[in-house]
């Protein structure tokens, strides 16, 4: 069986000798043109007068396009049609593009576009959030608001309140390959286009309307990135259309690639946020009402903005029951680069508000920061989910996280009747049921009913498998011993929602075709950005026919092979392209095993494929023989597949409905130490238990995992984006951004799956993963702000990311 399988990665030979080939690999035709942007050095400004005699004249210069020189804006925006490919007049933000030059080499067009004279009558930038709030810039007319009963009300009647603040910085992808894109002109007028893209349709679309073309004019291809994770859902327009136009213009093939610092200045990165909190709560630390106001700076031009923010509010409760809740959210036009797309996509600042929310109510109460957590998530409903989808047999067995439910429900373990449990009378039906099935509905802010929460079993067996209380003592007792030096632990759980919330967006296709040698060719619409997706997806393939995974060729995703495709983000690359796999090998199997039935006077039910093998009753051959035969006997061996994920509706306006599929789940326990003297800090050990249903591939799984973990600790400790007063990045280069290198993973870092199926009908009974542990990263921060608040007797505040300086000044402001 090739599924649930710890294969290695498909590429990993390539990847590891250097021998995987991305857009800049492909050898180019003879003639190919290289192209570069002049960029505006001013946040904000008119543009006077444009000089470029000198960028003409430059060794090398074959061509230098301004606005004036294209056949329209050449747009590049995935959403709002506002981000023309060069400025029309005014620049919005330090590294806009104002002019093209196409040259004969890239270095030849890179030091073109530096001689460009442009003079400009410079504007005041909008950069802080309280002035752009003042300004009145925003990319929506009114703030979203949505709101669950009347949190006003609940939080002036709870005991207790308490209100606080937390600003949270944005993150550059660093993907390892830069945004990269080739076109090619085929004849008749028709574009091919290579890019570096999460998104070949959008690229085709984008090159399509730059040039005037209908969409089956334009192909465009994408075998592999470099690293994605969200920079490459739009990102990479502006070169794949550059490079369009300018083939069109000059009849060669043009190639595009940012260099390192280009790339940093010119693209979207995560959005940073500032989130306000005004909390009701009980001496036990039960929430009875919340108030966030989330604000997030845009940049320039829209982007993916509104959805980002939308998921930044959807994921505000994290794992937590709400009884009244109301969200406010503002997205501001800034002058900055345009934030986009980042792993998570705006849920990992709402996760981390309502985080820091809760270790700051557990400090005041001086209880657990666990405990407050506990009291408060949803309550568990192994075995209650699904209802929604089409429900396939479920294993009969009582799955893991009923077990640990029991457990924690158990009279010695302390938490057993406490918070989302202690309702059990109203909540469950059977007091003493394992199946916690909850009898009123449970519900989020959005109205959607959560019907298959984990958190309560796996929280039970993560504390216990790393010894958290034990260790949590222990920290303690050293810290009183240790002056200069502190160690703080911190724990976080995530609970991440699983669709795009653009319903639309939620399909796949895919196309397979049977070789007469029983070799499988495979194309869907996802793209590989390192994931896996590839291989999981062939892993489904091999296991439809029941043959080794080395059968199955896995090709480049490609418009003109599988068309109407979304980008290969919201973590759902695995769940709908595998299911849309399914369907094509599934389609020819099925009329293979209706040739061979006939062929041995059987029926289609008794044709077995297994092992390599196709089994007629008493009769086997090879699949490769199977296929000959069926190929002799005139059967189609090629099938395309589509999927879409079914019962989801979404009211984005009013904030309701059921975005999602689905939940996926994790939580971490993050152990640091920091120098008092410095800040300094590092992480000593990590223990995560996340939730991936029954797992495709627990390898590659593993590794998601762990390079999410990671990412999301760099996003909140080292990395730090920092523009001047006039808007301009000063963090452009990796001197003086800093990424987590190799040694900075944690030394001890256990990685465990959680053993259970998803209720709903995914592939395989998966769940995603691309996404969801980015969030434990979170558990990092709340370390150090725990080893900070370990230092004096007030809770410091400490913003994101808690860089050595910010952690430096936490500890003095515990001291007081
Ligand atoms: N893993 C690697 N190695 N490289 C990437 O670029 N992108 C992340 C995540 N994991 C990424 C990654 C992001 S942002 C998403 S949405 C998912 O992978 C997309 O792939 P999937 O839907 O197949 O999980
Ligand atoms: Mo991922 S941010 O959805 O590309």
């Amino acid at each position: 069986m090739s599924v649930a399988t710890p294969l290695p990665h498909d590429s990993a030979p390539l990847h590891v000798t250097g021998r995987a080939r991305y857009v800049d690999d492909i050898p180019a035709p003879a003639g190919t043109l290289h192209l570069a942007f002049g960029l505006s050095p001013i946040a904000r400004g008119r543009i006077k007068a444009m000089d470029l005699a000198a960028v003409r004249a430059a060794p090398g210069v074959v061509r230098v396009l301004t606005r004036e020189d294209l056949p329209n804006a050449c747009d590049t925006s995935p959403s709002a049609h506002d981000e023309p490919l060069l400025a029309e007049g005014e620049v919005f933000y330090a590294g806009q593009a104002v002019f093209l030059v196409i040259a004969t080499s890239h270095l030849a067009a890179r030091k073109a576009a530096r001689l460009g004279k442009v003079e400009y009558e410079e504007m005041e930038p909008l950069l802080s959030y309280d002035e752009t709030l003042a300004a009145g810039a925003e990319f929506e007319a009114e703030p979203r608001v949505w709101q669950k009963g009347d949190a006003g009300a609940a939080i002036a009647a709870a005991p207790r309140r308490l209100t606080g603040r937390i600003e949270i910085g944005g993150q550059e992808h660093f993907y390892l390959e830069g945004q990269a894109a080739l076109a090619i002109p085929d004849d008749g007028g028709a574009m091919h286009v290579v890019t570096s893209t999460q998104h070949p349709t959008e690229i085709q679309h984008k090159v399509a309307d730059a040039l005037g073309l209908p969409m089956a004019m334009v192909r465009s291809e994408c075998r592999r990135m470099g690293g994605g994770f969200g920079g490459k859902e739009s990102q990479g327009n502006a070169l794949a259309v550059a490079c369009a136009v300018a083939a069109k213009l000059t009849g060669r093939a043009c190639k595009m690639r940012y260099d390192r610092d280009d790339d940093m200045v010119i693209t979207g990165k995560r959005h940073d946020f500032r989130i306000d909190y005004d909390v009701g709560y009980d001496d036990g630390g039960r929430i009875a009402g919340i108030d966030f106001t989330q604000v997030t700076r845009g940049g320039w031009s829209m982007d993916l903005t509104l959805p980002v923010a939308d998921r930044a509010m959807l994921h505000a409760d994290n794992a937590y029951h709400l009884p009244a809740c109301r969200i406010t959210s503002h997205r501001l036009r800034t002058n900055m680069c345009s934030a986009t797309a980042y792993r998570g996509f705006g849920g990992p600042q709402g996760v981390l508000g309502i985080e820091r929310m809760m270790d700051e109510i557990a400090h005041v109460l001086g209880i657990d920061p666990v405990e407050v957590r506990r009291v408060n998530y949803y309550a568990d409903c192994a075995g209650g989910g699904g209802g929604g989808g089409p429900s396939a047999p479920r294993s009969a067995a009582p799955s893991p996280p009923e077990r640990y439910l029991e457990q924690d429900r158990s009279p010695g373990s302390g938490h057993a009747m406490s918070g989302a449990l202690a309702g059990a009378g109203k909540r469950f039906g059977a007091e003493h049921s394992p199946v916690a099935r909850p009898v009123e509905p449970q519900t989020t802010p959005y109205g959607m009913e959560v019907k298959d929460f984990l958190l309560n079993g796996m929280t039970a067996k993560l504390l216990a498998d790393c010894d958290y209380a034990g260790r949590r003592a222990a920290i303690r007792a050293w810290n009183e011993r240790s002056p200069i030096l502190k160690r703080g632990i911190g724990f976080s759980p995530v609970k991440f929602g699983i669709s795009f919330t653009l319903t639309h967006l939620n399909q796949a296709g895919a196309l397979v075709h049977v070789y007469q040698d029983g070799s499988i060719h495979l194309n869907h619409g996802g793209t590989e950005m390192g994931q896996g997706l590839f291989q999981k997806v062939a892993q489904v393939a091999a296991a439809r026919f029941g043959v080794d995974v080395a059968q199955v060729r896995i090709t480049a995703t490609d418009t003109a092979k599988v068309p109407n495709t979304s980008a290969t983000a919201a973590s759902s690359g695995t769940d709908l392209n595998g299911m849309a796999a399914m369907a094509a090998c599934d389609a020819i199997r099925e009329r293979m095993a209706e040739c061979l039935a006939g062929l041995h006077q059987a029926k289609p039910e008794a044709v077995v494929f297994e092992g390599g093998e196709v089994r007629v009753g008493e009769a086997a051959m090879s699949f490769a023989q199977a296929a000959t035969l069926c190929y002799e006997n005139r059967v189609s061996l090629s099938a395309t597949g589509f999927y879409r994920t079914p019962d989801l509706a979404w009211d984005r306006i009013r904030g309701q409905g059921r975005p999602f599929f689905y939940f996926a789940h994790g939580c971490a326990v993050t152990e640091v130490a920091i120098d008092t003297l410095t800040g300094e800090n590092r992480i000593l050990r990590a223990d995560i238990l996340h939730d991936v249903g029954a797992s495709l591939n627990p390898a590659i799984d593993r590794g998601q995992i762990e390079g999410g973990y990671v990412q999301g600790a760099g996003w909140l400790t080292t990395e730090e984006l920092v523009w001047d007063d006039k808007g301009r990045l000063r963090t452009h280069a990796p001197s003086t951004y800093k990424i987590p290198a190799c040694s900075d993973r944690p030394p001890v870092f256990n990685v465990e799956l959680w053993d259970g199926e998803n209720p709903e009908a995914t592939i395989y009974r998966s769940k995603a993963v691309g996404e969801p542990p980015f969030m434990l990263g979170i558990s990092a921060f709340l370390a150090l702000s725990d080893a900070c608040a370990a230092c004096g007797p007030h809770y410091p505040a400490l913003d994101a990311p808690a860089t050595a300086e910010r952690v430096l000044a936490a500890v003095k402001r515990a001291r007081g």
